[in-house]
């Protein structure tokens, strides 16, 4: 086949959900109908870890498990496709956010009787940042729920774009007889159970109204009713405002009852994109240009989004997750890291197939390869055959949180600084080194970033720390109009000046209004809260 027609049929999304929405419920009905995985039970073993807070040995396992987890590739009606999952708990949301720059459209699961929960609202931003097209997935309609006309009117402001509904609850909890199917013109009627499979669901025409009506009764007759409103108040289905993220299909269903689950999965072939240009920078004349490639160039070329550590202590190797922007990949291929110019020597190359690891026969725009390697490989790298560009676009944020690491026996140095360097290429903390020098400074947005750095450290390097509390509240990555200016405003706040992992230069913040004054005294100088690796 050719690069094109490969490429064509794949689709890569990510599932973003509020957690107990049911995210894990619906990616396991989806590995079941596509054929990837025989029995239900296989992705639910990570579960057990999902309310761990500050249990370091559940997120180890955590970690260990979603190695194998995060990535699902299934086949499904002759598509590749290519499932990310986004891990869940709050203090790991960079992660999140990093794998979304992986895909190029997102599912999102609701719990119909919560609505767009708070999760779910950061994530939807990032998705609207970067024209992200989202389908709507309306769970546990078999629960008491809210109304369906609500809980669109909630959707359609939180993600400030029009819905247009696919399908149509026919009552709910008790109650629920089904859902309609608005294209289809017929009424799928809902039957409890965890084995069922799509085709075991009775299907009945729209035009067998009187037979509907009178085995649902009132629920079907209210449920007509309103969606008529909703047809009405929304936009009719344009699949070239869903691709420009500017209206999201919405799907009713249940999970755990396997059931409305098919026509997500059928959405995500028929609906969502195959992979696109991305937009990377070459230097022409030692000037960064501006350079789109296409998912059918020929040369192979793909960004690190997410960088993990392996499980295994005594192997210091880790697993670089790699999203395919263009070209094909084959083993045996030479491979460059173009921030190095080094070439990349993988020990081993894997694709990610529901439970398993497999190495890659082969692999196109929108998969996701991992490469194990020892070390050379950052967050946010760009991998060619050859070709020489730099994607960016891999956002890192500003620090929320602080801590000075001490170091408790201070024959380990060699040690911490290699595995605070380790740590940081894997975007697991962001370590900053003070300009005038003194203790490494960890950066975090959540708590649990530094208990797991702090503990990783020790089992890991044989480097036991102490964390401080830190005066700093705050980053700013910072730019100027003018090297003079950088330097002026260097030369002002020495104290304040560190370096981070990847070299760029940050502004440490004591309160809010450092930034404020500092920009005020220094018009020329730009404040960055958010890092894009280029
Ligand atoms: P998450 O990954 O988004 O955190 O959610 P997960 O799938 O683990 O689901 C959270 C809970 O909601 C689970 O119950 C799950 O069984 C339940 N659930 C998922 N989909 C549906 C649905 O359509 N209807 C109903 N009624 N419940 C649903 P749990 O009690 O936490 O776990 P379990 O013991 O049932 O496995």
């Amino acid at each position: 086949m050719s690069l094109e027609t490969e490429t064509k049929r794949r689709r890569t999304f990510a599932i973003i959900s509020h957690p107990d929405a049911g995210k894990t419920t619906l990616t396991e009905k989806l590995l079941l109908f596509s054929g990837a995985i025989q029995i239900a039970g296989a992705v639910k073993g990570r579960k057990a870890s999902r309310h761990a807070t500050s249990d370091w040995m559940e997120i180890e396992k955590q970690r260990g498990i979603s190695v194998a987890s995060s990535v699902m590739q299934m086949s499904y009606r002759d598509h590749v496709v290519n499932l990310l999952d986004t891990p869940g708990h709050k203090d790991f949301s960079e992660d999140t956010y990093r794998v979304l720059t992986a895909v190029d459209s997102a599912l999102m699961v609701i719990d119909a009787a919560n609505g767009v929960e708070s999760q779910t609202r950061r994530l939807i931003e990032v998705c609207r940042q970067r024209d992200t097209p989202i389908i709507t997935f309306v769970n546990k309609m078999d629960r008491e729920v809210r109304d369906p006309l609500d809980i669109l009117d909630e959707v359609e402001r939180e993600l400030g774009m029009p819905c247009c509904p696919i399908t149509w609850p026919v009552g709910q909890g008790k109650s629920f007889g089904g859902i309609i199917n608005l294209r289809t013109q017929s009424m799928t009627v809902f039957a409890p159970g965890s084995e069922k499979r799509p085709q075991d669901f009775e299907v009945i025409p729209l035009t067998e109204a009187d037979k509907l009506r009178a085995r649902f009764g009132q629920a079907f007759d209210d449920a007509m009713e309103s969606m008529e409103l909703a047809v009405g108040a929304s936009t009719a289905w344009d699949h070239d405002a869903f691709l420009a993220a500017k209206l999201t299909p919405v799907f009713f269903g249940s999970g755990v009852n396997n059931f409305g689950v098919m026509e997500v999965l059928d959405a995500v072939v028929d609906m969502s994109p195959s992979p696109g240009p991305r937009v990377s920078t070459v230097l022409v004349n030692k000037q960064p240009v501006q350079k789109e490639v296409k998912p059918s160039d020929l040369g192979f070329a793909g960004v690190v989004f997410k960088v993990q550590a392996n499980m295994d202590a005594n192997h210091r190797d880790r697993i670089a997750f790699v999203r395919v922007a263009s070209g094909k990949y084959e083993p045996g291929m030479k491979m460059k890291v173009q921030r190095t110019g080094k070439e990349l020597r993988p020990t081993s190359v894997v694709t990610f197939m529901s439970q398993r690891r497999e190495a890659v026969e082969e692999a196109y725009a929108g998969d996701i390869i991992g490469f194990t390697t020892h070390g050379g490989v950052q967050l946010g790298d760009t991998i060619t055959d050859g070709a020489n560009l730099q994607f960016t676009g891999l956002p890192f944020f500003a620090p929320e949180m602080f801590a000075t690491v001490v170091l408790k026996n201070p024959l380990r140095t060699k040690q911490l600084q290699q595995g605070l360097m380790q740590l940081g290429e894997e975007g697991a903390i962001q370590v900053f080194k003070p300009d005038a020098g003194g203790n490494m400074l960890l950066g975090a947005v959540g708590q649990l970033q530094f208990e797991v750095v702090q503990h990783r450290l020790k089992t890991e390097y044989d480097a036991e720390v102490r964390l401080e509390s830190s005066q700093y509240t705050s980053a700013r990555w910072i730019t100027a109009e003018t090297p003079e200016a950088l330097r002026e405003f260097e030369t002002t706040y020495p104290l304040r000046m560190a370096h981070d992992a990847a070299n760029a230069l940050a502004y440490m913040c004591t309160s809010p209004y450092d930034v404020r004054l500092a920009q005020e005294r220094f018009p020329k100088i730009q404040f960055h809260p958010l890092r894009e690796h280029a």
